[in-house]
């Protein structure tokens, strides 16, 4: 997704941009650009691609001074281009730089137009550029113009703009789509996360929906509500340190954050369990009471965080007696739900401002819920500060983005929820689950150490077209999750399926040319799920099993099989993702493609 970068500096800002802008490529994009007031103008370089093409540009021409503007465009409206790609200008007076939809650009554009402005993008983001040069043509300093605009634009928008009237000055709005401004020593900086600004400070505000701020000359920063107020918002330090946005000795961020689950499973349950029991504190002063009150549960998700939602729904179901529901945000936000009496509405998210999830948060609070809780890995995120409750995952910044570490810590804090909930409800208490969580993060350094094996395993499959993954019970969302992960980063399409619909459908693909992937742990499925794999081998299937050491499974030609160390059976969908991320790595390695930015894919989805 769009990435924004901005600084009003002390220093040459080129290579402040540059930088953060390599730091958002997680994000996704197609195309970059820059504008930085240069001798009296504002000079603008963009290039198709790569961060590294404009890198290259600039090393012809470079492009100094004390205040900019940078961008890395994921296409919406109008293709990859260097035309489409930010910041747009009006005139050269004006530039800017936007993450978001403009839901309302047509109509804004065909007024513009009448009024002899000429556009030179297919972009919904160059109304902007004109509307302000409209505002500044009537007198208006940048920082006036922007909050007149604002209010007629609909959708969602982060913005970064400046104009050659106030050379020191960049001004920023945010509305539905990230923005965070970093304050350094006497200089100022505006990025969508703040990692891209991690080299220059650690001193973040985070700016609330509606707010507009502006930057000016020695670090000055004047932050406005929605309603047109001053106001002062807290400074976090960002407490992960730099070391997380890189990749050490890994050769992508992807296989580092596979690595660095055993670490951060253990940061994720520590301080929330006591020698005995779960701390259901850990989700907030108020969680005792929300938890008894509970009846029902809807959990919503995008994505990989959707895929941990579903095996939520097997754990709260079975340890904890609660119905559960579980849904896409960008379903789930357009339909008419029933909402029974005793609800707790739940969201997943890594980045904390997927937009859908977003949506279908603030449309949950026009309804009946007995209130919201998000669990997420971005402790300043919008879903953190709009719900009613939240647990952070704390798997810190992940990069790839095809999500690992994310998922797996999802997991735990649902496990945590699960135990909570039962414990607050029921008064049972899983002192045999709560003991298997306490030795996951050494078990899962075991599954970690199967990763040649794996990688000799991922040799079967670099010249595949397709792939079925196939698990049951808890272990089918683990299916789901294996597939998406080889879909996302190896272009293979794979599909998944609970191992007991083989035989309404799938079962016309398989032929020796289709890998089927199974998950096999010992649980109570596991005799059922050993005749659906007979049903593959007589259709001449080569089969792949990831198994539990005490299953048993023989391997034969057709059969190749990896044995796992012993879990406990609730715990069982944690281990079995890993060496499923590690299959989909190695062929994603084979194949060469982009690992850690897969194309087309973006990490953090703020808009609809
Ligand atoms: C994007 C990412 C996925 C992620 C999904 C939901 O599609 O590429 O990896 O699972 O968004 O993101 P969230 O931040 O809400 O978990």
């Amino acid at each position: 997704m769009c990435g924004i970068v901005a600084a009003v500096a002390q220093r040459n800002v080129q290579e402040i941009l540059l930088e953060g802008l390599k730091r958002l490529e997680y994000r996704g994009y197609d195309s970059a650009g820059m504008t930085v007031f240069n001798d009296g103008v504002l000079t603008r370089h963009r290039a198709l691609g790569k961060v590294a093409a404009l890198t290259a540009q600039l090393d012809k021409a470079a492009l100094p001074g004390f205040s900019g503007i940078a961008h890395t465009r994921w296409a919406t409206h109008g293709k990859p281009s260097e035309a489409n790609a930010h910041p747009h200008h009006s005139s050269d007076q004006v530039a800017v730089v936007h993450n978001g939809i403009i839901e309302n650009y047509e109509a804004i554009k065909e007024s513009l137009q009448r009024s002899g402005y000429a556009f030179s993008s297919e972009t919904d983001t160059e109304v902007i550029a004109h509307l302000l040069s409209e505002k500044l043509a009537d007198g208006l300093s940048l920082f006036d113009a922007t909050q007149q605009i604002v209010n007629g634009l609909g959708g969602a928008y982060a913005l970064g703009v400046m104009c050659a009237q106030e050379p020191g000055v960049v001004v920023g709005a945010r509305q539905g789509s990230p923005l965070v401004v970093g304050v350094g020593i006497n200089e100022a900086f505006l990025a969508s996360d703040p990692l891209a600004l991690l080299p220059v400070t650690d001193r973040f505000i985070y700016l609330e929906e509606g707010d507009l701020v502006e930057l000016r000359e020695q670090g000055a920063i004047r932050i406005v509500d929605r309603h047109g107020n001053d106001v002062e918002r807290p400074i976090h330090t960002f407490e992960h340190g730099d070391g997380a946005a890189s990749k050490g000795d890994y050769r992508h961020y992807m296989l580092k954050e596979i690595f660095e689950q055993p670490t951060v499973i253990e940061a994720a349950l520590e301080g929330r369990l006591s020698a005995q029991s779960v701390l259901i504190e850990s989700f907030g002063p108020d969680a005792l009471a929300l938890f008894q009150r509970t009846r029902h549960m809807h959990i919503i998700a995008c994505g990989t965080s959707y895929h941990a939602g579903l095996v939520a729904r097997y754990w709260l179901e079975r340890y904890a007696g609660v119905p559960v529901q579980v849904e896409v945000a960008s379903e789930y936000r357009y339909r008419h739900p029933v909402v029974p009496e005793g609800t707790l509405f739940v969201t997943l998210s890594q980045s904390g401002e997927t937009a859908d999830t977003l949506a279908a948060l603030r449309f949950a609070k026009t309804l009946n819920y007995v209130g919201s809780l998000a669990i997420c890995n971005v402790p300043g995120s919008s879903l953190v500060r709009e719900s009613d409750m939240s647990l952070m995952t704390r798997a810190g910044p992940e990069i790839g983005v095809a999500s690992t570490k994310a998922f797996t810590t999802q997991l735990v804090a649902l496990m945590l929820l699960t135990l909570s909930v039962s414990k607050a409800k029921n008064q049972v208490e899983y002192l045999d689950i709560i003991a298997a969580l306490r030795t996951l993060p050494e078990v899962c350094q075991r599954v970690l150490a199967l990763d040649s094996q794996i990688e000799i395993l991922s040799q079967a499959f670099a010249e595949k077209h397709h792939a079925l993954f196939l698990g049951r019970g808890a272990h089918y969302p683990i299916a789901l999750e294996g597939a998406l992960k080889l879909k996302e980063i190896s272009y293979i399409h794979a599909e998944a399926y609970p191992a007991g619909e083989l035989k309404h459908g799938p079962l016309a693909l398989v032929d020796s040319e289709m890998p089927v992937i199974s998950v096999a742990p010992n649980d109570d499925l596991l005799e059922k799920l050993k005749s659906n794999l007979q049903e593959v081998r007589a259709r001449g299937g080569k089969l792949f099993v990831f198994a539990d050491e005490s299953v048993g499974i023989d391997v034969q030609e057709d059969i190749r099989v990896l044995t796992l160390p012993h879990v406990h059976e609730a715990l069982a969908p944690l281990l079995y993702t890993l060496p499923l991320q590690l299959l989909s790595y190695h062929v994603a390695v084979l194949k060469g493609t982009d690992v850690d930015q897969p194309r087309n894919l973006a990490k953090s989805v703020t808009v609809e």
